[in-house]
């Protein structure tokens, strides 16, 4: 029973005691173990949680890439890494607990028999989650080698990385192959922005206080922003990137599943299928933008020579091999969502590269009081703001009395209530890696943190309509200059319905 002592258990908890059955794996296999991901973000996670005491005491972190390395060389390689991201946390002691759990396995799994190396380093019934940091093309390959080496148990699992697929159809591809080795409860895909504390903390916003659900509809609120707005261009992921732009690499999975956790209703518990059920149900009612929709509600858009950093900053183009390409690197969109909730209540979605600033927002206007009692006084409706980066902050604008005597009668303004989560829990190590809560939660075999395929073949069969409308009208990216908030249409996008952005 919810109480209002400070000892009611938090979300954290609650997170952790909803994992479904399952033991404590005893290895861990990262495949793509040199890789970028792999070094910037999973192995410092990892050696995080193990400075925190949250990594089983006999779990082993068997690293798994093409290279032929000698141990120590690894073990260097992930030191250098670790350390470089830990900085002042980090600590030898630590250190040499977890580099004793490191292993290394040279594998190809193109290549038949490589995986004997990887065999050797697992023991006869260990439970083991499989982590692919790889290209999506090689999760086939590494799935089938591993069944070969029997190495697939019916308490295996399987974590993936995002692109899952290009659209639709290449999504349930790569699903089905995965499918092919592991059951649906053991298949991990992340998005790692619900790893994200600020990110989790829109369902304790939500659902750990009264104040705010009464007014969550669109009786009371008049629109809402979310707003992913990044510095940097796309530099050396040029040609990743761009086969996909910024529609497919942010909106599919981050803005959506940030939407979802706005607009759904609440579930009956934290349990994997009650709170992924609830984000399928808001993807299905989105409203799809087909044909000349698109014209109207998506904005898409290219960065062009300007500034980033107080500094010149080269155009999306001249990043890339110079020739003209249709890539977007910023998308809005006005959504809607066709459900008693939010029925005809706007709702703008914003990502760029080479915007202003880095800042991820969710901005929650509320609608206008009914009637004004304070003549001549500008009224300023309410507003919520859950800032995500880079610090995490809500903020709440209210309408106050200014103290004073001026003109006999009441002169208002408008006033913000602010709550800096940073500054709250001081206490806490800041900037934690998103990695280090979606690592805990595989381990622990919890999925609520993870998208389920129908969830997420959901959130693609919204995106494929407006790339197909996109291609079918030929829309081209218009051009915008690096440092500035995107074009001009953006502006027009949530102007012609009398909103404006937040900035
Ligand atoms: C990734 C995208 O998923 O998210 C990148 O592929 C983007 O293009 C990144 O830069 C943003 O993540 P964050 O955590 O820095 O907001």
């Amino acid at each position: 029973m919810p109480t209002n002592s400070s000892s009611s258990s938090s979300a954290l908890q609650n997170l952790t005691a909803s994992r479904s059955a399952g033991g404590s794996p005893n290895a861990f296999v990262l495949f793509g173990a040199t890789g970028d991901l792999a070094l910037r973000m999973l192995f410092p996670s990892l050696f995080f949680l193990d400075s925190e005491g949250l990594l089983p005491p006999g779990l082993t972190l068997i690293g798994a890439a093409r290279s032929e390395l000698d141990l120590a060389t690894f073990v260097d390689k992930v030191k250098a890494a670790v350390t470089t991201r830990a900085g002042g946390y980090f600590d030898e002691k630590i250190w040499d607990r977890f580099s004793g759990r490191l292993r290394y396995a040279a594998v190809d799994a193109e290549v038949p028999g490589s995986f004997k190396a990887l065999s050797a380093l697992i023991a006869n019934g260990d439970e083991v989650v499989f982590y692919l940091s790889t290209s999506p093309s090689l999760f086939g390959p590494i799935c089938e080698a591993l069944k070969a080496a029997r190495l697939i148990h019916s308490h295996s699992r399987v974590v993936v990385e995002k692109p899952i697929g290009h659209d639709l159809a290449s999504c349930q591809a790569i699903n089905d192959t995965l499918a092919a080795s592991f059951s649906e409860d053991r298949i991990f895909r992340v998005d790692h922005y619900l790893g994200k504390e600020a990110v989790q903390n829109l369902m304790s916003l939500r659902f750990a206080n009264t104040l705010f659900e009464p007014l969550w509809n669109k009786a009371n609120i008049e629109h809402i922003q979310i707003t992913v707005a990044e510095t940097v261009g796309v530099e050396g992921r040029w040609s990743y990137y761009n086969n996909y732009g910024a529609l497919r690499d942010m909106v599919q999975n981050h803005l959506l599943q940030l939407l979802c956790l706005v607009a759904m209703e609440p579930p009956a518990n934290l349990d994997p299928e009650s709170v992924r059920s609830e984000k399928v149900k808001v993807l299905k009612s989105l409203r799809p933008l087909v044909g000349r929709d698109v014209e109207k509600h998506a904005v898409r858009a290219q960065y062009g020579p300007g500034v980033a950093n107080g500094a010149a900053a080269p155009g999306y183009i001249e990043e890339g091999a110079g020739a003209a390409t249709d890539t977007e690197t910023f998308v809005s969109i006005l959504a809607h969502i066709d459900n008693w909730r939010w029925a005809g209540t706007p709702i703008y979605l914003r990502t760029g590269k080479r915007l202003p600033a880095k800042m991820s927002e969710i901005v929650i206007q509320f609608r206008d009081v009914p009637h004004s009692i304070f003549p001549g006084a500008d009224l300023m409706a309410n507003r919520l703001i859950i800032r995500l980066q880079p610090e995490e902050e809500i903020s709440l604008r209210i309408m106050n009395k200014t103290p004073s005597l001026n003109h006999g009668g009441m002169e208002l303004k408008p006033l913000e209530l602010n709550l800096s989560l940073s500054n709250a829990f001081q206490e806490q190590r800041p900037r934690r890696i998103a990695y280090e809560r979606l690592l805990l939660e595989a381990l622990n075999n919890n999925q609520t943190l993870f998208v389920r395929r129908d969830e997420q073949e959901a959130a693609w069969r919204w995106i494929d309509e407006i790339q197909h409308a996109w291609s079918r009208l030929s829309i081209k990216p218009t051009t915008y200059l690096a440092g500035t908030w995107g074009p001009s249409a953006a502006y027009a996008l949530i102007e012609r319905n009398g909103h404006s952005w937040h900035e």
